[in-house]
């Protein structure tokens, strides 16, 4: 039996997007039934500007070519924000996407987001709001995570993570790594994905 294809597309400087997408996937496999797929968006910064950012290096990690979305029947892209919005490597893999745009080629595919942000207000939610244009235009099916992870509705310590997608909160420095909760609400994610993304699947049949 074919089983559905999900790309796991991050952007991470210093590795905490990574460490959610290594929950998000955990949380995809955990019923066995998609075929989950981890790649990075194209760095756009010269080496000079990433060597002062100390950015870490996720050469073991695929780049994904635009063009190779029409491969997968759904995505969760992680991002990073910068001022409150996606990276602008995140966007300069959209805006690489205007083939796929012009033949419709990813209408009807799903797509969630997830994030980090240094400080707890600076953008958990808008970063992946002002994904969804994106998404939008190329006619695909944003997925949010909702309140589908009770914690979500804790308030006992700063979590990131909201009903948009999971998140973390790094500190100006990257010094705050993702949390045991934040992590739950990665992997809750990727297990609720999965199951939207199993709804709709009509497998292959064998040949
Ligand atoms: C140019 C720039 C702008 C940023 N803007 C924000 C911001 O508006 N709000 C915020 O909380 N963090 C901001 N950050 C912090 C990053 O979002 C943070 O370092 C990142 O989420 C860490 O995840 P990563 O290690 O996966 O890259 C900014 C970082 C850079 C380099």
């Amino acid at each position: 039996m074919s089983k559905p294809t999900i790309y796991v597309v991050i952007y991470s400087t210093w590795g905490h997007v990574k460490t959610l997408a290594d929950s998000i996937i955990k949380g995809l496999n955990d019923g066995g039934q998609v075929n989950a797929e981890l790649y990075r968006v194209a760095e756009t910064l010269p080496q000079e500007v990433l060597d002062k950012m100390h950015a870490a290096k996720f050469d073991d990690i695929p780049v994904l070519d635009p063009k190779d979305l029409v491969k997968a029947d759904a995505f969760l892209f992680g991002i990073p924000t910068r001022y409150g919005v996606p990276a602008a490597q995140v966007k300069a893999f959209w805006d690489a996407t205007g083939g796929l745009w012009s033949t419709g080629a990813l209408i009807g595919k799903y797509a969630g987001a997830f994030t980090s942000t240094a400080s707890q207000h600076g953008g958990q939610e808008t970063t992946i709001y002002t994904f969804i244009p994106h998404l939008v235009h190329h006619g695909i099916i944003f997925v949010p995570l909702g309140y589908q992870s009770k914690v979500l509705f804790s308030n006992e310590e700063v979590i990131g993570g909201s009903p948009w997608g999971a998140g973390t909160i790094a500190n100006g420095d990257g010094s705050r790594q993702p949390s045991a909760l934040e992590l739950e609400v990665a992997e809750t994610q990727g297990k609720t994905f999965a199951a939207t993304v199993l709804k709709a699947w009509k497998p292959v049949a064998a040949e």
